[in-house]
């Protein structure tokens, strides 16, 4: 029998950590033990795993004892403030915010695009940006075959990305809105339902939000490509699950649909869904709850040269984070 790890899971009650504990479950990671943790809040929490009821305790200085493998998933605050924490006590830390992701000393991990990134660890390796992901997992492909230089792009994102909360303001909002009721808004700083928002996280002095800014500096990163150049608009849509981003990428090299098409079949972690005549192009209701992301709406960009239009969509908890997470532990 292979070995069997001692697993936490940090942020175990959020949106990313409950869909951990589905992706462990159904690629049958070898857990010897499972430690849930979150905040005071849901203390007590009883959570299912592999059948079983667990109870989630307080995250703490004790909580990683004898721990191999901990996933972080509780935003930037909690994993700055407890990974050096997991790593002193042995484990190998994989956290999804946005803490270390551009740290030199830590490694950035797409597995099917720099697995060979995830070696150089020393006990803590970042999940990247869920939207970045997602278009990567089409761009690398073309990458590898016509030389990727830069991209022009819009994100339409779903709100699970931005945790439990967020799905219920959506659902609130819907569920007042039939009632002629009103609900104001928490999460969001506008209405979500029947809206869309071109504002996803904090804007800085550039113009761009820390979200847009992610798929150049995540992207050069895990590209190896210092020259990418991304300038990506993120809008948050009434969607529960699945982000979708539509790419206009230019390369150093002549591409054409046939030979992109091509490329992109053979992707591994990718969908080709391209049939425009029969109505078939990716979309987030389809994407959702599945391990690939899906790729359509190949065209030759019209306005770039070597230029392609494309349409990704994939699902953020499990490629955007969770699965991608659980990826990067199987690799090691
Ligand atoms: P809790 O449920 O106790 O608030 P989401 O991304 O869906 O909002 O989930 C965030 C996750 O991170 C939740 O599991 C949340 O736990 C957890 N979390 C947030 N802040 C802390 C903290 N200070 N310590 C531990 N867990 C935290």
């Amino acid at each position: 029998m292979g070995k069997k790890y001692h697993v936490a899971i940090v942020g175990a009650t959020g949106a990313v950590g409950l869909e951990l504990l589905r992706v462990m479950e159904r690629r049958d990671f070898p857990v010897a033990d499972l430690r849930l943790l979150a905040s005071p809040r849901s203390a007590g929490t009883k959570l299912k795993f592999r059948g079983e009821e667990r109870v989630v305790a307080v995250l703490d200085e004790d909580s990683f004892a004898g721990i191999d493998l901990a996933f972080f998933s509780a935003g930037s605050g909690t994993a700055k403030q407890f990974a050096s924490v997991a790593q002193r006590a042995g484990a190998v830390a994989i956290d999804n915010s946005s803490a270390f992701r551009m740290d030199a000393e830590v490694p950035l991990v797409i597995p099917e695009i720099n697995p060979e990134d995830a070696r150089t660890h020393r006990g803590l390796i970042a999940n990247p940006n869920c939207t970045t992901a997602v278009a990567l997992m089409a761009l690398h492909p073309l990458h590898q075959a016509f030389g990727l230089r830069r991209v022009f792009a819009s994100s339409y994102q779903a709100v699970s990305g931005s945790g439990a909360r967020a799905i219920a303001e959506l659902r609130e909002q819907v569920e007042a809105s039939v009632s002629n009721a009103s609900a104001t808004p928490q999460v969001y700083p506008h209405p979500i339902a029947f809206n869309v928002i071109p504002h996803v996280d904090s804007f800085l002095e550039n113009g761009y939000t820390r979200e847009e800014m992610k798929l150049q500096n995540e992207g050069r990163k895990m590209l190896h490509l210092p020259d990418f150049r991304a300038s990506l608009t993120c809008v948050r849509v009434p969607v529960y699950r699945a982000h979708s981003v539509a790419l206009s990428a230019e390369f150093s090299r002549p591409i054409s649909v046939e030979a992109a098409r091509e490329v992109l079949a053979k992707a591994p972690g990718l969908d080709l869904i391209d049939e425009p005549s029969a109505n078939r192009y990716p979309t987030p209701l389809d994407a959702a709850g599945k391990d690939n992301c899906q790729v359509g709406r190949l065209r030759i960009d019209c306005a770039l040269d070597n230029g392609l239009s494309l349409w990704v969509a994939g699902d953020q908890l499990l490629k955007g984070a969770a699965l991608n997470a659980v990826q990067i532990a199987e690799l090691l």
